[in-house]
């Protein structure tokens, strides 16, 4: 069941990719209905990463005390009501509340999400299962394009934001029938239900006793101790905050958001005209993500975590580089190339930044701080994210494309000194041994 369980709640990663990409396309037909000045439209837009960054504050302490499924849960029916007002909204003002109300939900499932998944996953098939999540968010993302791309006319902006609303309720539904986390439960000494939930998880052929007793030793050991934020200063804890924060600035300040909310405006400065080879471009951004997510998921748990994070970071930093030398020779270098280049740098990202931090950030924290981790994690994910979207058009604008992408190269590649000074090899240790690592004292870098 563990299969069933991952694939309902990546259904949460749905809901943020294809609200990361919904308003990109949104916008324009919005602007025809409803005249804003960029500060009011750069306002509605920036209502869903700020939302998220307060969802994923407060994601630690509610799925600590509430528990990872009911959170979820509970960030659902919020989606699908606010779903649901965006597309009725008869002012801008409507909008930017119902928008702050998705990224409040989005955030929020963004740290319960992987969290229910990682401590419900057997530790052979854990990377893939979280990865799972980054699926959903790709998927969601290709649908609001492929959305865009049939439906962009008119008022159909209604019917795009309205649309969220069908899976935020099959998630909701979904979880209602499948259990809690069982390291939760054991967290809460409530056994019997975590041994039910084990049960439910692997079926009878399982060694559920083991597993019980190994995840209650590990949550025992935490009852006694200290918990929540504090202790991710512990100086033994603190490299798992610099990884887990780290990761996911890197991630965003490879400038993957550029790509993906400004494809069309990037391919049109390489040379394109408007219309449809753009939007066939965009939508050819999305597959590549999707399928290559999908390769990363088999990759994961074979290759292991530091090598695909190393070849990501070689992979998008290369990438990058060439875009910026194919804008800024444009008059030598045929278009093409620049497709090209960034069709692999979304595949470089696809393979590894994209779901990587998620996998981590949800291995290397102790139990007891493992939700509000993993909430700073997220906190640095939005509000880089947030950054990025933001400042991308001014730098287009000012230094210009080459210039920008030359940055988001030089940081990709520092990602590289990264991963091997900081990052730890997670892949074939359950979260209890990679726990019992950190405790000893030792450098994190060293599992
Ligand atoms: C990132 C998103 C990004 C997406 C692209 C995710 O891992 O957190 O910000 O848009 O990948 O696939």
């Amino acid at each position: 069941m563990i299969y069933v369980v991952t694939a309902i709640a990546a259904i949460a990663g749905l809901l943020f990719g294809y609200d990361e990409g919904v308003i990109a396309i949104a916008l324009p037909l919005l602007t025809q209905e409803y005249p804003m000045t960029p500060v009011v439209s750069g306002f509605m837009t920036a209502a869903v990463p700020l939302g998220a960054l307060i969802g994923a504050s407060a994601a630690g302490r509610l799925t600590e005390q509430f528990g990872r499924r009911r959170v979820i849960m509970v960030a659902a029916a919020v989606f699908a009501v606010a779903a649901v007002l965006a597309a009725a909204m008869t002012s801008i003002s409507d909008l930017v509340w119902a928008r702050l109300f998705l990224g409040l939900a989005i955030g929020t499932a963004a740290v319960a999400a992987p969290l229910y998944i990682a401590e419900a996953a057997p530790l052979e098939t854990r990377g893939a299962l979280v990865s799972t999540y980054q699926l959903g968010i790709t998927f969601g993302i290709l649908a609001s394009y492929v959305a865009g791309y049939t439906l962009a006319s008119g008022n159909a902006w209604r019917f795009m934001f309205g649309l969220g609303a069908v899976p935020a309720v099959v998630l909701l539904v979904g979880l209602f029938f499948m259990p809690e986390a069982p390291r939760w439960l054991a967290l809460k000494g409530r056994l019997a239900e975590a041994k039910a939930s084990i049960l439910f998880l692997r079926g009878t052929g399982a060694n559920v006793d083991r597993e019980l007793e190994e995840i209650d030793r590990s949550a025992l050991e935490d009852a006694g101790r200290k918990g929540g934020y504090a202790v991710l200063f512990e100086p033994a804890i603190r490299p798992a905050l610099v990884v887990g924060m780290g990761l996911f600035l890197l991630q965003q300040l490879s400038g993957i958001n550029a790509v993906i909310y400004y494809a069309p405006e990037i391919f049109i400065q390489a040379g394109f005209t408007q219309g449809e080879t753009e939007r066939l471009a965009t939508v050819g951004v999305g597959v590549v993500n999707l399928l290559t997510t999908i390769l990363a998921m088999y990759l994961i748990d074979r290759i292991g975590r530091r090598r695909l994070l190393v070849a990501g970071f070689l992979g998008t930093g290369i990438t990058m580089l060439a875009i910026a030398l194919a804008v800024v020779y444009s008059t030598l270098i045929p278009s093409w190339v620049v497709i090209a280049a960034l069709l692999l740098y979304i595949a470089a990202f696809a393979i590894s930044l994209g779901p990587l931090p998620f996998v981590l950030m949800s291995e290397i924290f102790p139990l007891r701080a493992r939700a509000e981790g993993m909430s700073m994690a997220s906190i640095s994910n939005w509000g880089f994210n947030f950054m990025v979207v933001f400042t991308f058009p001014v730098l287009l604008a000012g230094p210009g494309l080459a210039f920008t992408f030359t940055i988001f190269a030089i940081i990709c590649l520092s990602g590289v000194l990264f991963t091997l000074r900081r990052v730890p090899e997670t892949t074939g240790h359950s979260l209890e041994a990679i726990e019992a690592h950190l405790a000893s004292g030792q450098p994190l870098v060293k599992l």
